[in-house]
């Protein structure tokens, strides 16, 4: 049975404006003890309440290091879980349990095991966009920040299973120019629509700014092959995570920016580097589950304390190794 039909719904004698429900979330969080996390594709008042906004790796990072007794996480369910493997002995809840993700659920443990069985000896690298059962079945998770770091950490005569991002794995085996990387098959349903049709109308319509690119975008592949082929300005194009993306808009000389992602992120470019200016390259390219976190949902995790993430155990101890690899990589 869902959780969801154990716990009722907020009702109309509770805090309905946002002003209230933000006074009832801030008086809660401080009398639990709680830290919001909430990653850059979270609307934006959820981003404004969090005490700490970030992309997959920074995330990770904080629920390692925190010292609060409950972790209200605003992302998705493969989020919270890696908060709940990294800080076993806090409550990390997550405000909605159906807040999946096309790109987690596109391998399971029991593919993996098989696909392991046809490449024994082969290093498992996987995206930290899975489940907790796949990564206790592989050696070194990753995010979109330091895939390329982790790779190349790895004997260039080992052979790697990436996965499950085909788009993320193809541009990591361009990047490091390593041909014995195995890539699952796997795409994130938002980053996959994101083309180089939409790339080419943004240049035209925007011809002064630089492109911005997040490596599970389908356009990333064509960027980097036209980077190769000198069709594209290796000084304005640039393939980044989220937090790489606010890092270089706040530091460049570039007054305009093309994103290629999630469209959540810009809230968080306009607040990192006012006065510029951003365009998503889709504005169709929002996620379904990130939104699916509200204001309503935060104060009602907090006052019911809904809905734990907790991991198994023996799940826990061996995926902990491999998400342990992944925070000590890059910034
Ligand atoms: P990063 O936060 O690692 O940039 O990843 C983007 C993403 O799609 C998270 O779901
Ligand atoms: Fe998953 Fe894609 Fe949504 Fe990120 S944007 S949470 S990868 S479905």
């Amino acid at each position: 049975m869902s959780a969801l039909s154990t716990v009722p719904m907020v009702d109309a004698s509770e805090p309905a404006d946002a002003a209230a429900l933000i006074a009832e979330i801030n008086r809660l969080r401080r009398e639990r003890n709680a830290v919001i996390l909430a990653h850059s594709y979270q609307i934006p008042v959820i981003q404004d309440l969090a005490d700490f906004v970030g992309d997959s790796l920074g995330l990770s990072r904080q629920a390692a290091t925190t010292d609060a007794d409950v972790i209200v996480f605003c992302g998705v369910h493969f989020m919270a879980e890696t908060a709940a493997i990294l800080s076993p002995d806090k409550t990390v809840l997550l405000p909605d349990l159906d807040a999946g993700c096309s790109l987690a659920a596109s391998i399971t443990a029991e593919q993996l095991r098989a696909w392991k069985a046809e490449h024994p000896g082969a290093v498992v690298v996987s995206y930290v966009n899975t489940t907790a059962e796949v990564k206790a079945e592989s050696d070194y998770c990753c995010t979109s920040a330091n895939a390329v770091e982790i790779v190349e950490s790895i004997p260039p005569d080992r052979e790697i299973l990436f996965l499950p991002d085909l788009f993320l794995g193809e541009w990591v085996r361009r990047a490091t120019g390593r041909d014995n990387i195995h890539v699952w098959l796997g795409e994130c349903h938002v980053h996959a629509g994101i083309v180089a049709e939409d790339v080419e109308r943004a240049r035209a319509a925007h011809p002064d700014a630089e492109l911005l690119v997040h490596p599970e975008c389908a356009c990333g592949s064509r960027c980097l092959l036209d980077l190769q082929a000198g069709r594209l300005d290796a000084r304005r194009t640039h393939v980044l995570s989220t937090e790489g993306m606010v890092r270089h808009a706040a530091a460049s000389d570039a007054e305009a920016f093309l994103v290629a992602t999630e469209t959540g992120v810009l809230h968080r470019l306009r607040l990192q580097a006012p006065g510029k200016r951003f365009y998503p390259v889709r504005e169709a390219a929002v996620c379904n589950y990130m939104k699916m976190i509200t204001l309503e949902k935060v104060y009602r995790s907090l006052r019911d304390m809904v809905y734990p993430v907790i991991v198994a155990p023996e799940i826990a101890e061996r995926a902990r190794v491999a998400i342990d690899r992944m925070i000590a990589v890059g910034r």
